[in-house]
């Protein structure tokens, strides 16, 4: 198998996480850099937008993600939350992925056929992205996961880093060391997934 569909398999949702260095904070930045660059946007819009926290900063995030969460859920069911809250906490960053909806709009201006077709593109666009920063780290040995805290944080993330009204926050990824080995995964079969005519 290549390396590429190896790297591909390896990589897992990783929850359990440490602070732990596996790598250099620059290498994790220099990752995300390729990965922004590399990956494909429709039309080559380039409307992927990314913030990388780490340290202190990645632990502000995690604090104010659970004190969101606190003032809607139930007290009495607040527990499990909040050990999720704590082990992203636990974590040594968060790669936080938006999409600039001025670029978006641009494009549907400019382009008025694909008008419905460009915010698609980009919440697609930013998939790969995604994914291709989380097989990226999982690569070099460094434990993510996708989380979807969004919208309900976008307000105060957009305060907290002072980004730009027109960057909407799609998802975040917190990494760090595993300090787990995730489970076991089910696979439906591929002849049901999967056809091939020649
Ligand atoms: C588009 C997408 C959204 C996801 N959203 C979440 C999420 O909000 N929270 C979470 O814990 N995992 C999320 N996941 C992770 C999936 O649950 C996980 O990838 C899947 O169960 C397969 O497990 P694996 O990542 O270990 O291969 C998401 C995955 C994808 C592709």
């Amino acid at each position: 198998m290549s390396q590429f569909l190896s790297a591909i398999k390896e990589r897992r949702s990783v929850y359990a996480i440490s602070k732990e260095e596996v790598i250099s904070d620059q290498r994790i930045e220099e990752i995300v850099g390729e990965a922004v660059l590399h990956t494909p946007s429709s039309f080559n819009s380039q409307s992927a937008r990314v913030v990388v926290l780490f340290n202190e900063q990645h632990d502000k995030l995690w604090d104010m993600t659970k004190e969101t969460l606190r003032a809607i859920v139930p007290a009495d069911s607040f527990g499990p939350t909040e050990e999720k809250m704590a082990a992203f906490h636990s974590g040594r960053g968060t790669v936080l992925f938006f999409e600039d909806q001025e670029v978006i709009q641009g494009l549907q201006e400019q382009f008025a056929l694909y008008k419905d077709n460009f915010p698609v593109w980009s919440e697609q666009s930013s998939g790969m992205l995604q994914f291709v920063v989380w097989t990226a780290l999982a690569n070099e040995g460094v434990g993510a996961s996708l989380q979807h805290y969004n919208p309900l944080i976008d307000e105060k993330v957009q305060q907290e880093w002072n980004i730009p009204a027109s960057w909407k926050l799609i998802a975040q990824m917190p990494f760090g060391k595993p300090v787990a080995e995730p489970g076991d995964k089910q696979f439906n079969p591929l002849d049901s997934r999967l056809k091939v005519f020649k």
